[in-house]
């Protein structure tokens, strides 16, 4: 006699806009190609993705590039000290303007057939066009992406007029202001980069819970207080906080931040501080494929460097925190796939906001509601 096979329907779909009653997002939606495309559209060029800092923009002249969503953009500050962002595609034939990063000295010169812009993203001139009937350089123009620095932190949304960040994330500047008075004066001290085997949303999903932490991260529930932990959602983004436990056996934090915090903002973004730290550090993640991830790990200090306080932090993070959640992440990728497995189901528990999932239910809504409405 054989047991007969207990296999999940994947045709029933139990997420619920309730977290207390949802089950999971279906598996299949960290595995599926068509639906790693179809993200592509209704998520990455529909919502603001974090490009640079402020620093990297500093003076008339600087720029830098960056590929959102399969678009190469590029960010510029235009002679007039404005901050401008513009699809890096020129015009004529379609040549990439622009290159990695640097400083012009007013115009930009496409490397194909040189016709120039001015840094306002007007046609300047293109050669021997004045034998041309009916050329008019005014009737070119570069493509603007809406750009802003949000904190000290530059942003771009592919999106014809999308709301400014504020409206789209009610309070959240207010909490990374908390982070530092003045980020835009801070600068890049350390970034990493992690590669994961693993769908962008399990590495969202694993970031927004701490109902993890106590079996997988020995040191973590060390380091914070986690009687004190938080996690509270608010309009497209989350916040996760916890205190520094006095006498931690991780590192000792005599200086700068009491605790941790993690920012969440919809879709792929967390601004955060380790204990210890005086700046702020990004957490980024873009999907590479329908199963790959690239994980990136920025440190913004106020000069720049880390002190000794802020190496242990972030050896820490990078030795021990980020190994541990990158194997979680790839291991589940492949649980995602099993057949045995279709919607799991969250632990949300209001009262215990140390150990609840109602963050990750919080991104899955999100996740779902784009899908739904692309
Ligand atoms: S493609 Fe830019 S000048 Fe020809
Ligand atoms: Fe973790």
């Amino acid at each position: 006699m054989t047991n007969s096979a207990v296999r999940p329907d994947p045709t029933v779909d139990r997420f619920n806009a309730d977290p207390i009653r949802s089950f999971t997002m279906a598996a299949s939606l960290y595995t599926d190609p068509d639906v790693a495309e179809r993200e592509r559209d209704a998520i990455f060029a529909n919502s603001w993705q974090w490009v640079g800092h402020a620093s990297d923009v500093a003076e008339a002249g600087n720029y830098f590039t960056a590929s959102i969503a399969g678009e190469r953009i590029f960010v510029i500050r235009d002679t007039e000290g404005e901050l401008r962002a513009f699809f890096n595609v020129c015009l004529h034939r379609g040549h990439s303007l622009l290159e990695g990063s640097g400083k012009l000295d007013g115009l930009i010169t496409c490397p194909y057939h040189a016709w120039v812009y001015e840094s306002t993203g007007a046609l300047k001139g293109a050669r021997m066009s004045e034998r041309m009937p009916d050329f008019d350089v005014a009737d070119f123009r570069l493509g603007d992406v809406a750009v802003e620095n949000f904190c000290g932190f530059i942003f771009v949304h592919l999106g014809e007029a999308p709301e400014a960040m504020d409206t789209c994330y009610p309070g959240l500047s207010e909490a990374v202001s908390a982070l530092h008075q003045n980020p835009d004066t801070l600068s890049l001290a350390r970034d990493s980069t992690f590669d994961i085997a693993g769908n962008w949303k399990n590495v969202g999903d694993n970031l927004l819970e701490c109902y993890h932490c106590h079996p997988t991260h020995k040191d973590f529930v060390d380091l914070i207080d986690m009687s004190a932990y938080r996690n509270d959602t608010f309009e497209r983004w989350s916040i996760q906080t916890g205190p520094a436990s006095t006498g931690n056996g991780v590192y000792e934090v005599t200086s700068g931040a009491a605790g941790f915090t993690s920012a969440f903002a919809w879709p792929n973004i967390s601004f955060g501080q380790l204990p210890g730290h005086r700046g702020i550090f990004i957490f980024h993640f873009v999907p590479t494929g329908p199963e790959t991830t690239r994980q990136r790990v920025a440190y913004y200090s106020p000069d720049g460097e880390e002190n000794h306080v802020e190496e242990a932090a972030f050896d820490y993070f990078n030795n021990v925190l980020g190994p541990e959640d990158v194997a979680l992440v790839e291991n589940v990728q492949i649980g995602l796939r099993s057949q045995a497995y279709h919607q799991g189901k969250f632990i949300c528990i209001p009262d215990r906001p140390e150990i609840s999932e109602h963050a990750v239910h919080h991104f899955q809504s999100m996740v779902v509601e784009a899908l739904e409405t692309d």
